[in-house]
């Protein structure tokens, strides 16, 4: 018998944290790192919110509260889901976690038994990933393709659907990608998932990026499908849309209210309840008028840094690079990179047990972290499997526009520094 349990050795991890270290220890030999690595937004609370969480502070709302979130937030999370998905959703069905980042683990753990499948998107968020594996729960990736411009059709979902399938995962706006998806391609989805699948089957929609969309295009949602409110888990949060990442408030819409009382049961277990301070500032989030001009701004600042970064990689030699639609990240393809520097062959003539950590996306990221000071994120961070030999990365463009202009002067000097890189290889440090 060893210390952990079996499931423990399974769990895998968001890299985006766990490179913090990494970048604390860069930053206290003085240098300073352009974090390009991290999905938060680079701006304030918006004040209106700031207020509420004080005012509340001051009435002492700080006590235990419903463990299924209080009424008056999950009423306002129900009217803004019934306004902008043409629902009728009820605060019974709705659950408040901390944060939208917990349903993920919860709902796998609830609805999936060993051996059932998951399928959900590569490049994704790494949590989907990890956590089939650690219900035992057997991963099915459906590879969104760069040339098809990463995005997900009815028939790439028909060829994952199997008897077995429990969960089906999806996140428009997405990360990494910043893929979006139009009424037409959901309602594609959505018919094949209702051809192919029982009503037991749940449909987890990840719509934590519902705000951040550029070009003037608007949100959908495949629980506006008809038929599809009754089998979808509906998520959100405000740690996008409000810039509000430590305030820990995500919600899921749960197709019954029966499904919606098993999960705060499980918040009882685990959390007991979210305070309600911060849940009251998330119920002014989305009641206020003022939310739509702090959404606005944002969202065109990102815009306008996306513009910026897009058309900076694109003018290195060796890098390409999509617009991204929404969400604040772009994802380059680095290929072209990966051949120049000798990535590709440096890769090959590591030593198995390395090789097996690590991929050519990786030893690049870790070289523009430990030589170029720029944290970026690795391919295999958005789902490991299948993906060693896809040379992408990630940045964030969540952080401050100048910065932003000196890590794509940084990463385009990298691209040209074969030198630089094989001394970099050459210290058998930070491979990994
Ligand atoms: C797709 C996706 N879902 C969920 C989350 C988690 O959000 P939260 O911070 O509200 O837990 C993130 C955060 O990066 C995300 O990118």
């Amino acid at each position: 018998m060893g210390l952990y349990s079996k499931k423990s050795e399974r769990i895998d991890t968001e890299n985006a944290f766990k490179i913090g270290p990494q970048i604390r220890s860069i930053e206290e030999q003085g240098e300073k790192v352009i974090k390009c690595n991290l999905g938060e937004p680079d701006f304030p609370v918006p004040e209106f919110i700031k207020e509420e969480v004080k005012r509340q502070l001051d009435l002492d709302n700080t006590h235990y509260c419903d463990s299924q979130g209080i009424l008056s937030l999950r009423k306002a999370i129900a009217n803004h889901f019934s306004e902008t998905r043409g629902i009728q959703a009820t605060p019974e069905r709705i659950v408040v976690f901390p944060g939208a980042k917990p349903p993920i683990g919860l709902c796998q753990q609830t609805y999936c038994d060993p051996g059932d499948e998951v399928i959900y998107p590569s490049p994704g968020f790494p949590i989907y990933e990890s956590f089939i594996q650690y219900v035992g729960a057997k991963p099915i990736p459906v590879h969104l393709k760069e040339e098809k411009n990463f995005t997900l059709s009815g028939e790439d979902i028909d060829s994952a659907i199997s008897q077995k399938t429990k969960m089906i995962f999806l996140n428009f706006p997405s990360n990494p990608t910043g893929g979006v998806a139009s009424p037409d391609q959901l309602q594609d989805i959505a018919t094949v998932i209702q051809k192919r699948c029982s009503e037991e089957v749940r449909v987890f929609s990840d719509e934590v990026y519902e705000d951040i969309l550029f070009d003037g295009s608007r949100h959908h949602s495949i629980i506006s499908c008809p038929g599809m409110e009754k089998i979808t888990v509906l998520v959100s949060g405000v740690s996008k849309s409000f810039s509000w990442t430590g305030g820990r408030i995500g919600w899921a819409l749960f197709p019954t209210v029966e499904e919606a009382e098993i999960f705060k049961n499980l918040n009882i277990n685990y959390f007991s309840c979210i305070p309600p301070y911060n849940q009251e500032g998330a119920r002014i989030a989305l009641e206020s008028p003022l939310r739509h001009d702090a959404i606005h701004n944002m969202v065109e600042t990102f815009q306008a840094r996306r513009d910026l970064v897009v058309d900076g990689l694109n003018t290195i030699k060796g890098i390409h690079c999509q617009k991204p639609k929404g969400a604040f990240y772009v994802f380059p393809n680095i290929g072209g990179v990966c051949e120049d520097l000798g990535v590709v062959e440096a890769f090959q003539s590591l030593p198995p047990n390395i090789r097996q950590r690590t991929s050519p996306a990786t030893l690049f990221q870790m070289f523009l972290l430990f030589t170029y000071q720029v944290a970026t994120m690795d391919r295999k961070s958005f789902g490991r499997i299948g993906s060693e030999h896809l040379h992408f990365l990630r940045l964030s463009i969540a952080t401050d526009t100048e910065s932003l202009k000196k890590g794509v002067k940084r990463i385009a000097t990298a691209s040209l520094d074969r030198e630089g890189f094989r001394r970099f290889i050459e210290k058998k440090e930070h491979l990994y």
